[in-house]
């Protein structure tokens, strides 16, 4: 048998990333050069400074993603990239490399969706079974997606306003945290109370049963904060986390437990960014019991090629191949 060795190329936003999969399952190979340090003082990711990074690096990641997987251009199969959705300045550098690596190696191209790569690393842990659930929660995202069968995707419930990441970055900000402060959020909730009880949006018989809502979480949190500086008070960082955390986790926990009564399904998926979360990796162990729960590894919870890679393996071996004409789809969704 012939060996399957994809080049998977991420850059949807402030992660310059290229990967090398040896037969949908042996990840020989995941650079990940990322430019956090160059976004830090700004509070978020700049889109300009973004995909000059991108452009700076993206050359390094792919010598040197051949060069830890020991192969070179010659054995490759095909070449991966996400195609959307991102930023459209850093996602036009990685579909432009892997455009021009394709053509000067005679390789098919595919595209792969940035969403879909999050739910597929969790293959890394073990082949996937169908119909599963995801709940995908990231920076930009905060979906639960029915999986009837590889590649075919269909969201059941999203969230109305801010994404669960971007709501940890908010209210990081009001604290005086560094960016992104998910991490740093999730640890000092380790260490806190809930003693503020926060609002649970969206929970009420009569609201819809898998849609998400946290732009009033943040409010409240950020209106708790400002009301407590009013008065000359400082609030313990740790509480603040541990309420946030729980109001976060109360409502991720409802929905999904929904939506795995409302579609039988064989396996949950939990992946995203926020996925790398222990107050929520800690809750879906004790309370998601009879069925199996996937959640990637740590390093392949936020962006990455690797995740790329896995999830482009059901799309080449279904035929969905673009051409040179490939673009980059900053709001493609599933
Ligand atoms: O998936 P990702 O790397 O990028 C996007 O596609 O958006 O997700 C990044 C998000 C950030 O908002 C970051 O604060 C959040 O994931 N994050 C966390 C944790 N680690 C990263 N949120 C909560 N708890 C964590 N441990
Ligand atoms: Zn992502």
């Amino acid at each position: 048998m012939t060996e399957q060795y994809i080049l998977a190329f991420e850059t949807s936003c402030d992660e310059t990333s290229v990967a090398v999969l040896k037969n949908g399952q042996e990840l020989l190979s995941n650079v990940i050069a990322s430019q956090i340090e160059s976004h830090k003082r700004f509070g978020g990711v700049v889109p300009e400074v973004a995909s000059r990074h991108h452009v700076e690096v993206i050359t390094a990641c792919i010598n040197e993603a051949l060069a830890e997987a020991e192969i070179t251009p010659s054995d490759l199969t095909a070449v991966a990239v996400t195609e959307g959705p991102g930023l459209v300045g850093a996602l036009l550098v990685g579909v432009a490399a892997a455009k021009a690596f394709a053509w000067a190696n005679h390789l098919p191209l595919v595209p792969v969706n940035h969403m879909a790569g999050h739910l597929w690393a969790a293959r890394q842990v073990k082949p996937l079974d169908f119909p599963l659930m995801a709940l995908l929660v990231s920076g930009g995202h905060t979906e639960l997606v029915y999986v009837a069968a590889p590649g075919d995707y269909k969201i059941i419930g999203e969230t109305r306003d801010d994404a669960v990441g971007e709501a940890y970055d908010k209210v990081g900000r009001v604290m005086n945290l560094t960016y992104p402060a998910g991490k740093e959020i999730d640890a000092l909730a380790h260490q806190g109370q809930d003693v503020f009880n926060f609002p649970r949006a969206m929970m009420k018989h009569d609201d819809p049963a898998l849609e998400f809502s946290f732009s009033g979480l943040k409010s409240a949190f950020i209106n708790t904060v400002h009301n407590a500086e009013q008065k000359g008070q400082t609030l313990d960082k740790k509480d603040l986390s541990a309420s946030f955390q729980a109001a976060v986790m109360d409502v991720l926990m409802a929905k999904t437990k929904t939506a795995l009564q409302q579609f039988p399904v064989k396996m949950l998926v939990v992946a995203g960014g926020v996925a790398a979360n222990h107050g929520l990796r800690e809750r879906l162990a004790a309370e998601i019991t009879d069925i199996d729960v996937v959640i990637p590894p740590l390093r392949l919870c936020g962006d990455n090629a690797g995740m790329i890679a896995y999830a482009s393996v059901c799309e080449y071996n279904q035929g969905h191949l673009a051409g040179l004409d490939l673009n980059a789809r900053p709001s493609l969704s599933f």
